[in-house]
């Protein structure tokens, strides 16, 4: 018989998986973090963000993987990347770079069986200090939701964390998307929002396995999407951006999946 989950399902409808299941988990996010430390070095003005896109493509088949995007939901590439005031889900095309972009890259792929899915933040040429603060203050939101993950608190935490951290600067937390549990699917519960109420919502528990990816606007939270049914774009233009990491929960915290394995973060340096 061919077993496709490992774990159990808790009160919540969340998966809790066995501690051998995060051998698995490992290696995925470390490949989807490996094609976001690869890709650094050609992102730079000039560049379409098609051939980013395959790069990527190239990239992960190259490891063994396949993209968890093509094919998804009709989505047919191996990345999004969003750039300036797009909030996600930026399709790659013929578009080309040009100096002072900042471009959220995000890249999910499956490594024998496992998700592994991840997005940091990128400039082209030389950003703007507004922009280089909206970047630095959502990689710390994301940080800090990361901080409130262990066995007893709760996801409402996590928003929480978010959500003071982001609009104690004065900047806008999207409520449109939100993080996932995923493992040897792409999307399942919980919803992880990146606001909220500290104590509310599911309890953590050791082997829960999610995403925490929150959208931080220079401007208002509010989002709409754009006519090709992807392209996500704050309403009132203003600059948007994003990091992602994977993890699981441990007995005594979290482990992050998709830590940059070249130590290569952000900016792209
Ligand atoms: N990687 C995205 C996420 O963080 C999902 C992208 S779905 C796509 O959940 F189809 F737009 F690629
Ligand atoms: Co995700
Ligand atoms: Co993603």
């Amino acid at each position: 018989m061919v077993v496709a989950t490992s774990g159990h399902l808790n009160r919540d409808g969340i998966r809790i998986h066995p501690q051998s299941d995060f051998a698995g988990m490992r290696a995925s996010g470390r490949l989807a973090a490996a094609s976001l430390d690869m890709i650094a070095e050609f992102v730079v003005p000039g560049v379409t963000t098609l051939e980013l896109n395959d790069r990527i493509h190239a990239f992960i088949e190259d490891a063994g993987a396949i993209s968890a995007t093509v094919g998804y939901r009709g989505y047919q590439h191996a990345s999004c990347i969003s750039i300036n005031h797009v909030v996600c889900h930026g399709i790659p095309g013929a578009k080309t770079l040009k100096n002072g972009d900042i471009l959220n890259i995000d890249v999910t792929c499956i490594l024998d069986g496992w998700f592994g899915d991840t997005s940091r933040m990128y400039v082209a040429g030389k950003a703007s200090r507004k922009a280089e603060r909206l970047m630095d203050v959502t990689h710390e939101a994301l940080m800090k939701g990361i901080a409130q993950v262990k066995p007893g608190n709760t996801f409402g935490d996590v928003g929480a964390a978010i959500q003071r951290y982001a609009e104690g600067h004065r900047m806008g937390v999207v409520r449109d998307f939100c993080g996932h549990g995923l493992g040897q699917v792409f999307h399942s519960a919980p919803n992880v929002l990146h606001y909220g109420r500290w104590g509310t919502g599911a309890v953590f528990e050791p082997g829960m396995f999610f995403t925490i990816e929150p959208m931080i606007n220079l401007g208002r939270p509010a989002t709409k999407v754009l006519a090709d049914e992807w392209t996500a774009v704050t309403k009132d233009k203003s600059l948007s951006a994003q990091f992602e990491h994977s993890i699981g929960v441990t007995d005594e915290g979290c482990e992050i999946f998709t830590l940059s394995p070249a130590d290569k973060f952000y900016p792209t340096w």
